[in-house]
């Protein structure tokens, strides 16, 4: 199949994983330099860790927003937000927490893992959206108890209404193009398989091959910066 252009489609879905922000420098989880690699998830990244240990959990999240307060949108990302504010309608199902989509300037974003920059306290049900810094006040201020990240961590359900919003973009789509992610974790991983129900055109933005790469059509082995910059062609608005 030749390799598609971003101008060529009305309905396109980016579906983006930590591989997305990798060159903004922000820390993938799994490969050289993973997260997971330096940081174990049982201890830091999980409603278990968190009840055991509130204070080491918040420790570790405040030095990642730390590390990615650190960090701008690439180049990828605001051509993905570029190609949302043509013609065509472009929905962003991302994988990462970082915020670094919207601010790129990307508005149809669906956050399936929720936001390193929101927090939220389950006995008083509500939420509080930070700007990129680290997070000071640790205790909710109408209850006394512990402001939880609002993460999806391991062992957590995704927010369903988000999930089907997700799978019917895909559904709907006419290009879904997948940037920098493993493909390894569920239900997240899955999401390419509503791409060929939907009969759409499926590229892999990845520099290695992933367990999901049969189910694409085309696949660009590089970086995020320079792939998208090959789809979105010669096109200078894309481009800019
Ligand atoms: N451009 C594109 N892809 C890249 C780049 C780059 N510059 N650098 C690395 N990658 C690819 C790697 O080859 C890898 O396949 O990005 C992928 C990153 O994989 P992971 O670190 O596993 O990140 P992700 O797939 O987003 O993880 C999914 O796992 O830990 C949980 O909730 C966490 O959302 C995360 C989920």
């Amino acid at each position: 199949m030749p390799e598609p252009r971003l101008r060529d489609f009305k309905r396109i879905v980016f579906f983006t994983g930590a591989g997305m922000s990798a060159e903004s420098g922000v820390p993938t989880y799994r490969g050289a330099g993973g997260i997971w690699k330096e940081y174990d998830y049982r201890r830091y990244a999980c409603q278990d860790a968190f009840n055991r240990d509130p204070e080491a959990v918040w420790e570790f999240h405040n030095y990642r927003r730390g590390l990615v307060a650190a960090c701008s949108p690439n180049r990828g990302h605001h051509i993905v937000a570029r190609a949302g504010q043509g013609s065509a309608r472009v929905t962003v199902v991302t994988q990462n927490i970082d915020g670094l989509h919207a601010l790129a300037g990307s508005r149809e974003i669906l956050e399936l893992h929720g936001n390193l920059w929101r927090v939220r306290c389950d006995t008083c049900n509500i939420k509080q959206q930070d700007a990129h810094v680290v997070r000071e006040e640790l205790q909710c201020d109408r209850c006394g108890g512990w402001w939880r990240p609002d993460i999806v961590w391991f062992g957590d359900y995704l927010h369903e209404p988000i999930l089907d919003a997700a799978q019917a973009a895909i559904l709907g789509c006419d290009l879904f193009v997948s940037i920098g992610t493993s493909a390894v974790v569920y239900p997240a991983a899955y999401l390419p398989e509503y791409a060929r129900k939907a009969g759409a055109v499926r590229v892999e933005i990845n520099p290695d091959e992933t367990p999901a790469s049969d189910l694409y059509d085309v696949h660009l082995r590089g970086p995020a910066t320079e792939m998208l910059a090959r789809l979105a062609g010669d096109d200078p608005e894309l481009l800019a």
